[in-house]
């Protein structure tokens, strides 16, 4: 009798604990998608094999905090530290990206209804828009992660968005504004949530052709009170001259955070 009891008790507290371990959930979820520069690859270097590796150098701006979780590939909730994706973007060399800058950036800002952060990796370098677009493996999973991310709670509270760069070419970045606008709907509609804030990165570059431009005019000039872009022009880069150093995610990541907090923190 007493240790039925007793077993009756410890498997009550296992139950208990396993529950409060699933249901570990951030109150403040953001969407992290688009192509390497979201993906994170500062601090990246050929070694002397000219194997692509991470130096594994993480300045303060991009500590980890207890207060700042990710969504790993397995869509369970952990303690998020850098390389952000590298379970997701996982084919390739990840460093560092704007994802921890940015947490970190709202974690200073001591808003008492910005202390729990959760960050959801979704992007994948070298990829273009229509890879995005509704129905192909990238936007069914983000769609998927999105869901699963708010098992336990919690709200998505923006999409951080910074992509361009492979949709360059002349006949691509004339069709670029058609699908970024879809692309954007058709997300807000399948999370049934209308109003999201998605703020996006300005693509730059030292040598991305002549319609770049193009791509650029249609991110810094969105018509939608709901989208606000920040622009990474003025950035450095790592030694492949293509993308961002850490310096440079650091500032696109606090970017993006002053732009959330002035715009997005207090939806009226
Ligand atoms: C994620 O899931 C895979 C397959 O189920 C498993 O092999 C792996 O250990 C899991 N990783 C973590 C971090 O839980
Ligand atoms: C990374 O971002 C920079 C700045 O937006 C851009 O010039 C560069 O082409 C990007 N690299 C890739 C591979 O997308
Ligand atoms: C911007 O959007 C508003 C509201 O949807 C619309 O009335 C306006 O014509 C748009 N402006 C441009 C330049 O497209
Ligand atoms: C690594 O070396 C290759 C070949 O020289 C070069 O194309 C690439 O940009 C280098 N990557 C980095 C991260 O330095």
């Amino acid at each position: 009798m007493f240790l039925s009891f007793f077993f009756f008790f410890c498997g009550l507290a296992l139950i208990t604990q396993v529950k409060v371990e699933g249901c570990q959930q951030p109150k403040n979820v953001f969407l992290l998608a688009g192509q390497s520069n979201m993906s994170g690859r500062g601090g990246n270097h050929n070694d002397t094999n000219n194997i692509v590796k991470w130096n594994g150098k993480i300045p303060p701006e991009c500590a980890s905090n207890k207060n700042i979780l990710r969504l790993n590939a397995n869509e369970t909730w952990e303690e998020a530290h850098e390389p952000l994706h590298n379970d997701i973007d996982y084919l390739k060399t990840c460093g560092i990206g704007p994802g921890m800058p940015f947490a970190n950036a709202i974690l200073a800002a001591k808003d008492p209804s910005l202390r729990s952060i959760g960050l959801v990796p979704c992007a994948i370098g070298g990829t273009r828009i229509i890879e995005w677009s509704r129905g192909t493996r990238l936007y069914r999973r983000l769609v998927d992660r999105a869901k699963a991310s708010l098992t336990c709670g919690g709200k998505i509270r923006a999409l951080l968005w910074y992509q361009g760069e492979s949709d360059t070419s002349r006949h691509d970045s004339k069709l670029y504004k058609v699908r970024l606008e879809k692309f954007f709907n058709d997300l807000r509609h399948d999370l049934n949530h209308p109003n999201l804030p998605i703020i996006m990165v300005g693509i730059c570059s030292a040598d991305q052709g002549p319609f770049m431009n193009r791509i650029r005019i249609v991110q810094l000039n969105y018509n939608d009170t709901n989208v606000k872009a920040v622009d990474a022009m003025g950035s450095t880069f790592i030694a492949d001259q293509k993308h961002l150093d850490t310096k440079s995610q650091i500032r696109v990541g606090q970017k993006l955070a002053a732009a959330f907090l002035s715009s997005f923190a207090h939806p009226h």
